[in-house]
Parts: structure tokens; sequence; C-alpha cells
């Protein structure tokens, strides 16, 4: 088993079009893949999982999309932090965080600061790297 898996969080954009879909439902349905992923990879016991959400070179992608995620992540971090909680699970964050919009950046340092004493697995969040 691998001690660490890192994950590029790539083509929801495409994987919805395929479909039939809109881009943001195509964003919508990767942050449920993230909440399956997360609890797969806590099950297996692998202690690290980094997730590559959001790259520097995102900013640069409509407005109405980049608010859309920065939604997505912020309604994550308030709605999973329990689930998270619940699981042991320590969230780091990695990135430029001081560029996210202060919502997000508070409801991620907060899910970080509830959670650092966790030890069943590390997440580590890669948002504007
Ligand atoms: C790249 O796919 C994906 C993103 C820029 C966003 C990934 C973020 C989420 C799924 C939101 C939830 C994440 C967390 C950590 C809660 P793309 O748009 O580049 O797809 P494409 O390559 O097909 O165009």
């Amino acid at each position: 088993m691998p001690r660490h898996v890192a994950i590029v969080m790539d083509g929801n954009g495409r994987w919805a079009s395929r479909r039939g879909l809109s881009r943001h439902e195509g964003h919508r349905r990767g942050k449920d893949s993230v909440r399956a992923v997360v609890d797969a990879a806590r099950e297996l016991g692998i202690p690290y999982l980094t997730l590559y959400a959001f790259s520097s070179e995102n900013w640069g992608r409509p407005t109405t999309e980049v608010s859309f995620l920065m939604g997505l992540f912020h309604r994550y971090l308030i709605t999973e932090t329990k689930r998270l909680m619940k699981r042991d699970i320590r969230v780091l964050a990695l990135g430029d965080t001081e560029r996210l919009p202060p919502r997000v950046r508070e409801a991620l340092a907060e899910t970080v600061a509830a959670t650092r004493d966790n030890r069943g697995m590390t997440v580590a969040l890669a948002l504007s790297y």
C-alpha cells in the first residue's frame, strides 16, 4: 500500500461536457468524488492524501467559474469538517492561500485548526499552488 497518494483534480470540464452537463456540474461532481476518495483512502489506511484542487493558473479562468469553485471549497470545508473529525483526519493547507477570498481562507484555517490533532490520516489540500 502506498504511504502517500497525490491526485491532480483535472478533467472535471471534459467529464461534464462528454455527458452534456455544464462545467459547473463537473466541478460539483468533483467535490462529491473528493468525499469518496478521502473515505476510501482512510479505509485503506493510506496515511497521506494530497489533493491538487486549484492551481495558480486557475485564477485566470472566467470570474464566474473561479467564484463557483471558491463557493465549492467554502461549502466543502464547512460541511465536511464534522465528517473529517469523525474519521480522525487531519487537514493541511498547501499553496498560496493568502490569495483565497477571506471566507475561504477563514474556513480553511478553522478546518486546519479543528483537525490538527487528528492522526488517522492526513489530507493536504493544495489551493492556489
Ligand atoms: C480541473 O478540471 C479542476 C479544477 C480546477 C477544480 C477542482 C476542484 C473541485 C472538484 C472542487 C472540490 C474540491 C475540493 C478539494 C473540495 P478542469 O476544469 O481543468 O477540467 P478540464 O481539464 O476537463 O477542462
